[in-house]
């Protein structure tokens, strides 16, 4: 039996393509091998539930009810594209203020998953925009750290708050929290800026892990959420599709 890896796709900034990645690479890992492969939305926005193709509104539970009230994690009963799901919705948006005075309140999604670590090979978490606790309980359930990094400078510079957030789980509550790596997005090698831009990401993140390829910019990613598709299904010919499933098999080796 192999051990589940636990990745929190994660960057602090908003609209970085945590949620697409989290979709299209739970879809290309769930394709290979017969992984078995859990996507949680523990994002208030909700945007995975939607990709998903799930109305967050009619879900009388989410992933509130596991992090704030302790219950089973709630994982949506059929397959969707091949992945298990845990969907959130807006009364996650309360779990901040809830978990306030909570004991050991770090540890809610942690414990959560322990019943699961049989279940799946990989566990996806798709996080908020945030540092906030939400954040911070999903780095503290990851065995890695995956982020999407966007090629341009005033994102990146936000990596630098980024790397010191791991760090300080690392000397805490996760020390053996790894990164899986960084994923630059929505890249337009015709933009001089974020030609630069990724050359800089490459020089300066490679050494503290591996930078995978560019995912092309596309509307096609756009088109492929509102068919409430992963892009291999919505644009199976797009050049962004091998960019995904050559990444996923990076996941594929992680330690
Ligand atoms: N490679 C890409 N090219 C063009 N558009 C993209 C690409 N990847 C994602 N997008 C689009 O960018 C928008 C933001 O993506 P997404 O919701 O995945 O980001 P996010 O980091 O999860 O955002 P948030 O911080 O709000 O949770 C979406 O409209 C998505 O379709
Ligand atoms: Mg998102």
């Amino acid at each position: 039996m192999t051990k589940t890896r636990i990745i929190a796709l994660f960057n602090q900034s908003g609209g970085v393509a945590k949620t697409t990645l989290t979709q299209n690479l739970g879809y290309h890992l769930a394709q290979k091998k017969k992984n078995r492969v859990l996507l949680i939305d523990l994002d208030p926005q909700a945007s995975l539930t939607t990709f998903m193709g799930l109305e967050s509104e009619n879900l009388t539970k989410t992933v509130y009810e596991a992090v704030v009230g302790e219950e089973e994690l709630p994982i949506y009963p059929e397959l969707i594209h091949g992945m298990s799901f845990a969907p959130a919705n807006i009364n996650l948006s309360a779990a901040e203020l809830e978990l306030v005075a909570a004991l050991m309140r770090e540890m809610r999604l942690k414990n959560a998953l322990v019943p699961l670590l049989d279940k799946y090979d990989y566990i996806l978490i798709d996080c908020p925009p945030s540092l906030g606790i939400l954040s911070v309980i999903s780095l503290v359930a990851a065995t890695h750290v995956l982020v999407p990094i966007q090629c341009q400078f005033k994102s990146f510079q936000g990596t630098d708050l980024l790397l010191r957030t791991v760090a300080s789980l690392r000397k805490g509550a996760n020390p053996k929290l790894a990164i899986a790596g960084f994923v630059p997005t929505m890249y337009d090698a015709r933009t001089a800026q974020e030609s630069r831009t990724y050359q800089a990401i490459k020089e300066q993140l490679s050494p503290l892990a591996t930078v995978f390829d560019p995912i092309p910019k596309t509307i096609a990613f756009a088109d492929a959420s509102e068919a409430r598709l992963p892009l291999a299904l919505s644009s199976p010919k797009n050049p962004a599709v091998s960019v995904l499933k050559k990444i996923a098999s990076g996941l594929e080796k992680l330690p």
